[in-house]
């Protein structure tokens, strides 16, 4: 049928387009797709940075929309857990940047056990990254230096959104954005509030996944100890 194919395990699932078709440029784009389908590498590199960034900078030209999307895992101070989908905005050797409202649950969460996990599933790729570390605020500047790309409704918004809140009865969000948006008309710049900010998970463990044939899937699992990486491979 078509829009249905058959995974290698035999079930079914929605083909999504990844690019649009031509053509004419099928084949150089087909090409190029199969130079992008980064492997496990022969010799596995001795830090996990570089071939988390070949995943996903292919997440990124493969992968639409969202490519970066995350689920982000934090715990309450019980130990409980709780889980949700974040955007990636940067990443570096020193971690992963994300932004939220640092009122919300995983706000709150967060500044009172400061760990997290970030799950990348990266169906389309057949590979998933996993991050655990610690998780702090970033540098105020850079907060606002990303905020100031956003655009003017949704720095509104986010003023407008108590994030995790209850709407009380008799509230709603679209009259709430619209006594920002009144009261911030005549302001040129709309400045950052100081609870919407940027996190860094500064990675201690990653896990790269791919997946293999009848189920023999691959793990490469990296540890951070002081500077240096240890690397292994896991059973899947
Ligand atoms: C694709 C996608 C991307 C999202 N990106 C973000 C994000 O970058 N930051 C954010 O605060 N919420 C984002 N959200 C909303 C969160 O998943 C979540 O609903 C919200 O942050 C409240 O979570 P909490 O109550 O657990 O704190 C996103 C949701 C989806 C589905």
């Amino acid at each position: 049928m078509e829009g249905l194919g058959v995974t290698e395990q035999g079930s079914m699932y929605h083909k999504k387009p990844i690019l649009p078709r031509c053509f004419i440029c099928q084949n150089w784009i087909d090409g190029y797709l199969r130079a992008m389908n980064i492997a496990i590498p022969d010799t596995l590199p001795q830090s996990p940075f570089s071939l988390v960034s070949d995943i996903l900078n292919e997440a990124k030209a493969r992968i639409h929309p969202n490519p970066l999307a995350m689920i982000l895992a934090t715990a309450d101070t019980s130990g409980k857990p709780s889980s949700r989908t974040v955007l990636l905005k940067k990443y570096d050797e020193t971690g992963f940047v994300f932004f939220t409202n640092s009122q919300s649950r995983k706000g709150c969460q967060m500044r009172d056990n400061p760990f997290a996990s970030l799950t990348f599933y990266l169906e389309p790729l057949g590979k998933q990254i996993q991050v655990e570390g610690s998780v702090q605020l970033i540098d105020p500047k850079a907060s606002d230096l990303y905020w100031q790309t956003r655009s003017r409704e949704s720095q509104i918004g986010a003023w407008a959104s108590a994030q995790s809140r209850e709407i009380p009865p008799g509230d709603d969000f679209k009259s709430r954005y619209a006594n920002f948006k009144k009261k911030f008309d005549t302001v040129a710049a709309i400045p950052r509030p100081s609870h919407w900010n940027g996190y860094r998970v500064s990675p201690k463990r990653i896990e790269i996944w791919f997946e293999g044939d009848h189920r023999l899937h691959h793990r490469i699992c990296y540890l951070k100890s002081g500077e240096s990486w240890s690397v292994s491979r896991l059973y899947p």
